[in-house]
């Protein structure tokens, strides 16, 4: 984008100083959170500016966290104007996993949980990045302008292969980030709405932006981050929300589904209903959740519940989920009844993502004086 600050330090360059500290991370932090109101200011102003791109590892269905966290604002941009490119991230699978599981069915997941939350296929590019050659091959150039040890600082990496289990990090655990930044670059998106945990890769993005148009001729934009105002969801037991710690809400679950899964979500033991972040981080999560659905004050919530404890706290909690999700099961029904609808829905998003890749790598061999004949 015009006229953003660079904050990155370039990590080529000897240290002078401390690069871990928090204060540099939450420098980093404080840049993002600028450039995001900016983009805020942009979807009012002009929209038709802006070009999303946001994308999903098909691993199963999508759950609240992510409704939340992300899809209310890629709805939003859609809303605003702005181009919008959904990636389902099918290569991305592999990165933590050795097998992919039942990836075509995680596809399809993927394609009824966006559309049925209001993605429009008719205004929005939905592709998956296996498809398209010419993105994946902007991974080659990409990865020439990237450190081994710039690589190994990236804090959501080491994450996941921590919580992955790995111990032996894969090359291309090590290199995805790079491969989302031809995700994102090879549109030009210029908007990427994500949780926080996204914004090492969008730093990343924009790090392999500013070099290759340094190095060759301004190709590319460097994309800003759209961040949730959303506060962090945690799952039903109060920790990090996870399909394989089985406590998340999916958006596909049925009613019935939705109140036994809250049923089973943990409070505490002090009756009387409070928001206490801090020290009472479940109740917390729960309230915020009502308020998210309800449009209101988690606090106000708090209040109106008081002594009627965590069953009355859960019920609440029950009803304004399934009251917020239920358009979107209803219209998931639908789809379902059509698959040949979306698999034309994936057949064309698949085409023009091909037709603008090859455009900008054809940008590309030419910016770095690989065309011969
Ligand atoms: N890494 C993202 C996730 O795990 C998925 C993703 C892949 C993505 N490519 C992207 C997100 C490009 C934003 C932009 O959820």
């Amino acid at each position: 984008m015009v006229g953003t600050p660079r904050t990155l330090q370039n990590p080529f360059a000897p240290r002078t100083g401390p690069v871990r500290g928090s204060a540099v991370v939450s420098d980093t932090f404080r840049a993002a959170q600028a450039r995001s109101d900016e983009i805020e200011q942009q979807m009012a102003d002009d929209p038709a500016s802006l070009r999303m791109l946001t994308g999903d590892r098909p691993t199963g269905a999508l759950h609240i966290g992510h409704y939340f966290g992300s899809i209310r604002n890629r709805l939003r941009l859609q809303d605003s104007g702005a181009e919008i490119w959904q990636l389902i991230a099918d290569y991305q699978v592999i990165t933590d996993r050795d097998v992919a599981g039942d990836i075509a069915g995680n596809v399809r997941n993927l394609l009824l949980d966006n559309i049925a939350a209001g993605l429009d296929p008719e205004k929005a590019t939905i592709f998956t990045h296996s498809s398209v050659p010419a993105l994946n091959q902007l991974m080659l150039p990409f990865l020439s302008l990237v450190s081994v040890a710039e690589l190994q600082r990236n804090p959501t990496v080491k994450d996941e292969a921590k919580s992955a289990g790995i111990t032996s990090i894969g090359g291309l655990l090590l290199t995805y980030p790079v491969h989302q930044a031809a995700d994102i670059l090879f549109c030009k998106a210029n908007v990427v709405p994500v949780g926080r945990d996204q914004l090492p890769h969008l730093e990343q993005t924009r790090v392999v932006a500013r070099r290759f148009n340094d190095r060759y001729a301004p190709v590319f934009p460097e994309p800003g981050a759209l961040l949730s105002e959303a506060p962090l969801i945690l799952g039903t037991d109060g920790t990090k929300m996870s399909k394989s710690k089985g406590n998340v809400v999916e958006l596909r679950m049925t009613a019935d589904e939705t109140a036994k899964k809250l049923k089973g979500a943990k409070t505490d033991s002090d009756r009387v209903i409070t928001y206490d972040p801090e020290q009472r981080p479940e109740v917390a999560n729960l309230l915020t959740l009502i308020a998210l659905c309800e449009g209101v004050e988690p606090a106000a919530v708090a209040e109106e519940i008081g002594d009627g404890g965590g069953g009355a706290l859960k019920g609440r909690l029950t009803e304004a989920i399934n009251a917020e999700l239920a358009p979107l099961r209803a219209r998931r029904t639908e789809l379902e009844a059509d698959p040949g609808y979306l698999q034309d829905v994936l057949r064309r998003g698949n085409e023009r993502a091909n037709e603008v890749a090859e455009a900008t790598l054809d940008e590309v061999r030419a910016a770095m004086g690989m065309v011969y004949l």
